[in-house]
């Protein structure tokens, strides 16, 4: 059956041949057709042809659905209480991660699955429409093995991080536990996974022990990605772009040298930037100017996890990104939405153009400028997964 998406006022594309190069490809005055689950035609609304059923848009704006393409979804409990100290001033640490592992460890497979599923929700009414889930608030090999099988309910972008920290149990033998990681963890993992990471950073692993486990998991068939440079200054960034790892996460710290590897490897490895954690950590933020500027591939993601950045919107990301991180308004989306279907090296999802998924969002705005222009109010108006109707605004009346 087709469907007939029309009176689109602004239809973010990401295809940059409706738009004279430019990277948005915005169509004015548009109109889609889905066919089942894919795209079948985008053009301009006077333009579009038959279909079975026809959805009027109201005039407003349609973008691709966001990708979200780091999350920490499977855990038990909160750490609000955390997150209330470093906004009196203490710092953040790699050290709290080992209050939610007791936590996750202690909750039974129904708990952590309807924990999973109401993120995965909130995803879905922030406008995600792909998403990535790691393991890693689990450290043994059967509680790593079911955060993946958890995960796997609600997305097939799992990510193997058993190399989160270090737990205590291994405290005085790392390497006792870096042996666990690559041997029977990653034997159990790899099943469900298709990715690998590893939290490379000060207080977790350092860089020639990221490079072991990575090339651990490759070997074990799994594509490679990496948390790096959120902490302080990393050779990780650099180690992420010679293993040809999809993507370096958080960059926070990125020297001019890690800039210059990031533009070198565009086509290879997208540098994730992940502004919930920054905001959540009272951080400094990355300049996200700077990498686009140098030629770099970015990506923005929520990095949803209990710990450092415990939100789902990718709306709120876009606004910090751009308030904060140097974006422009047109830059943020493209990282929110192609630029996270590239950091998971999907080219299915993250543009809307003729064979690709029927995937995308619409505004109850007249623009996507609205995102950052108006933070914090829900404008998500509709959401089609797949050409499925998964979600709609309920309007309250006044
Ligand atoms: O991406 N950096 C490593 N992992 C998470 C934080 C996890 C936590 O504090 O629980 C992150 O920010
Ligand atoms: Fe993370």
């Amino acid at each position: 059956m087709t469907v007939l998406y029309t009176d689109i006022r602004e239809l973010v594309t990401n295809d940059p041949a409706h738009a004279d190069g430019d990277p948005l490809g915005i169509i004015s005055d548009a109109a889609l057709v889905v066919d089942g689950g894919s795209i079948a035609w985008v053009g301009r609304r006077t333009e579009a042809p038959d279909a079975d059923e026809r959805v009027s848009c109201g005039d407003s704006s349609v973008i691709p659905g966001f990708v979200d393409s780091h999350s920490h979804l499977v855990f038990a409990g909160e750490r609000s209480a955390e997150f209330a100290a470093r906004m009196s001033g203490e710092p953040y640490g790699a050290g709290g991660i080992a209050s939610t592992v007791a936590a996750t460890r202690a909750a039974d497979d129904a708990t952590l699955l309807a924990g999973v599923q109401r993120l995965a929700d909130e995803l879905l009414r922030a406008g995600v429409t792909t998403f990535e889930c790691k393991s890693g608030y689990g450290l043994t090999v059967d509680d790593e093995a079911r955060s993946l099988r958890i995960a796997k309910a609600v997305t097939d972008e799992t990510t193997f991080l058993g190399a989160h920290v270090v737990p205590a149990e291994f405290r005085d033998d790392r390497a006792a536990y870096i042996d666990l990681i690559t041997g029977p963890m990653l034997q159990a993992c790899a099943p469900h996974a298709r990715w690998v990471d590893v939290f490379c950073d000060r207080g977790a692993f350092d860089v020639d022990e990221a490079r072991h486990i990575l090339t651990a998991g490759m070997a074990a068939g799994l594509d490679a990605r990496l948390h790096a440079g959120q902490l302080g200054p990393s050779a990780g960034i650099r180690l992420a772009v010679e293993l040809g790892a999809a993507s370096v996460d958080h960059c926070t710290y990125a020297t001019d040298d890690d800039v210059d590897a990031l533009a070198g490897a565009a086509d290879t490895t997208v540098a994730t930037l992940l502004p919930g954690a920054e905001f959540s950590t009272r951080a400094q933020y990355p300049d996200g100017r700077r990498l686009i500027d140098a030629g770099a591939t970015v990506a923005l993601a929520t990095d949803c996890n209990p710990g450092s950045s415990f939100t789902t919107s990718m709306p709120f990301c876009i606004a910090v990104a751009v308030r904060d991180m140097n974006f422009t308004p047109a830059q943020a989306l493209w990282a929110a939405t192609a630029g996270g279907a590239a950091a998971l090296r999907r080219d299915d999802v993250g543009v809307l153009a003729v064979g690709r998924r029927a995937d995308f969002v619409r505004l109850d705005a007249p623009s996507y400028l609205h995102l950052s222009y108006r933070p914090g109010v829900p404008l998500i108006r509709d959401v089609v997964t797949a050409g499925q109707h998964t979600f709609e605004k309920v309007e309250t009346q006044s």
